[in-house]
């Protein structure tokens, strides 16, 4: 264990020796905008967490019924259902819910099940005229008010207005559609705040899904979704990245209860690395290996990763020149004032509870993570938001391919090199949520900075179920 220096004894200001983020804004190639340098760290208390909030069916059973309807829930991307009559099933904590597009462009979302007997009314995503129980019949209009029921000289109990489905609150941003099962509490924008203004400059509502894949996970689903909030354990799970990742470079940020971003660049060794001998070509010569392309010939691919780095310049401007030239010409809209951080870097934001849409120009990947039906499960989703040319119209999203407990991830080739990354994270989770119910001290420790995110998480949690 390492004795505090006392020039940064205040619990938290320890920072990794060497080049910082505002280091690496203030030596970007282009003008930074000010939500770059947003930094926003926050102590808040070292103790360790209790590990049955991982392991705990009682814990769960509260997040059920103390947290999950009381929380703006990321439910469905605007292309899922584009057109009146579309609809998408969303299930989480033990709800089912009806997402449907209304004739007014809206969407409203119902609770997903007949008020006879209680059979689901859909199981999967697609369009309907109407919604009709496929048990006996009972029909819905799309906007929830009853239609139609069979045999109602039985029914003369029950009174019309008490019989429309019930209802969510909905809220939109960004292309991203949310619903809330109680209603009140803030606003969807109070709510995601400071995200909607750091996302002005990325515009998710001019992307589409382009990948969407899922895949049942062996751990708990807070202990999957912490294993996406911070760059640190690249040391040792992903030490292919070390080369061209800065990982104990990222900059951890939290913003009051509900948000908390990571900033990992990209186009620089490791700390971890010894740079000796090192020049900035080997980062991009590394960052082509593991991509599985040669280095012979740089001139002849269409990679936007494949740079030639001149002596005195860096490998970060050299790439982000290179990735700014191809974004502009890919996606039609001019890219030549956007950083080289913007370009590169991982800029992992995360709304509470299970909401982690990545920022920045490159394609952006988005996260979801939802409970299973025991505390040892849950469901990670990855979508992947590719911008769409001016004026192009917004083609539908893809169907969600599920990956099943046993698949890996590289089972789904459309993640390309993503797929093998992810596969190195779960070599780690079935064994920490076995390792939480084996523990002999029952205890968890964070780091005070580089896992704060997860502490912020993890408090903002513990205020909903004291509630
Ligand atoms: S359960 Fe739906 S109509 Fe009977
Ligand atoms: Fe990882």
């Amino acid at each position: 264990m390492a004795e505090r220096d006392p020039a940064i004894d205040a619990a938290g200001a320890a920072r990794c020796p060497g080049m910082t983020w505002t280091d690496l804004l203030d030596n970007d190639s282009k003008p930074v905008p000010e939500i770059l340098r947003d930094e926003r760290y926050e102590y808040r208390g070292s103790e360790p967490l209790p590990a049955t909030v991982y392991t705990s069916a009682a814990f769960a059973e509260a997040e059920r019924t103390k947290m999950w309807p009381h929380v703006w829930q990321f439910a469905a991307r605007e292309e899922d259902l584009p057109e009146e009559g579309d609809h998408v099933v969303f299930d989480n904590a033990g709800r089912s819910w009806l997402l449907i597009r209304q004739a007014d462009g809206e969407v409203r979302a119902f609770h997903n099940v007949c008020l006879h007997r209680g059979r689901k009314l859909q199981l999967k995503d697609g369009w309907t005229s109407e919604l009709q129980c496929p048990f006996h019949g009972f029909t819905w209009n799309n906007d929830g008010s009853l239609k139609h029921i069979p045999c109602d000289w039985d029914f003369q109990h029950l009174k019309r207005q008490d019989m429309s489905l019930p209802e969510a609150e909905v809220g939109r941003w960004g292309g991203y559609v949310f619903l809330r099962e109680t209603p009140g509490g803030p606003s969807l924008e109070e709510y995601l705040a400071p995200v909607p203004e750091h996302f002005k400059r990325w515009k998710h509502e001019e992307c589409v899904t382009a990948v969407w894949v899922g895949k049942e996970v062996a751990a708990n689903w807070k202990v999957t979704m912490e294993a996406f909030m911070e760059a640190w354990h690249t040391i040792v799970t992903h030490p292919q990245l070390l080369p061209f990742t800065g990982d104990a470079n990222t900059s951890y940020n939290i913003a009051g209860d509900n948000v908390n971003w990571a900033l990992t660049p990209f186009g620089i060794m490791s700390p971890h690395v010894d740079p000796a001998d090192k020049k900035q070509q080997w980062i991009v010569d590394e960052f082509l290996k593991y991509n599985g392309r040669s280095t012979d010939n740089y001139e002849n691919m269409s990679d936007p990763f494949a740079v030639s780095v001149p002596e005195g310049i860096t490998a970060r401007k050299a790439l982000g020149d290179s990735m700014r030239a191809n974004f502009t010409e890919t996606f039609g809209r001019d890219h030549s004032d956007v950083t080289d951080a913007e370009v590169l870097d991982a800029f992992v934001y995360n709304v509470f509870p299970n909401f982690a849409p990545w920022g920045g120009f490159m394609p952006n990947i988005v996260y979801r993570w939802r409970p299973g039906k025991t505390p040892d499960t849950c469901l990670m989703e990855v979508r992947v938001l590719v911008r769409q040319p001016p004026g192009a119209a917004m083609p539908k999203g893809p169907e969600m391919k599920l990956l099943s407990i046993d698949q890996p991830w590289s089972d789904a080739a459309e993640l390309g090199v993503l797929g093998h990354v992810f596969d190195q994270d779960m070599e780690n989770l079935p064994f920490v949520q076995e390792g939480l119910h084996a523990s002999k001290n029952g205890l968890v420790q964070l780091g005070d900075y580089q896992e704060i995110r997860i502490r912020q998480f993890q408090q903002t949690l513990a205020k909903y179920l004291a509630a």
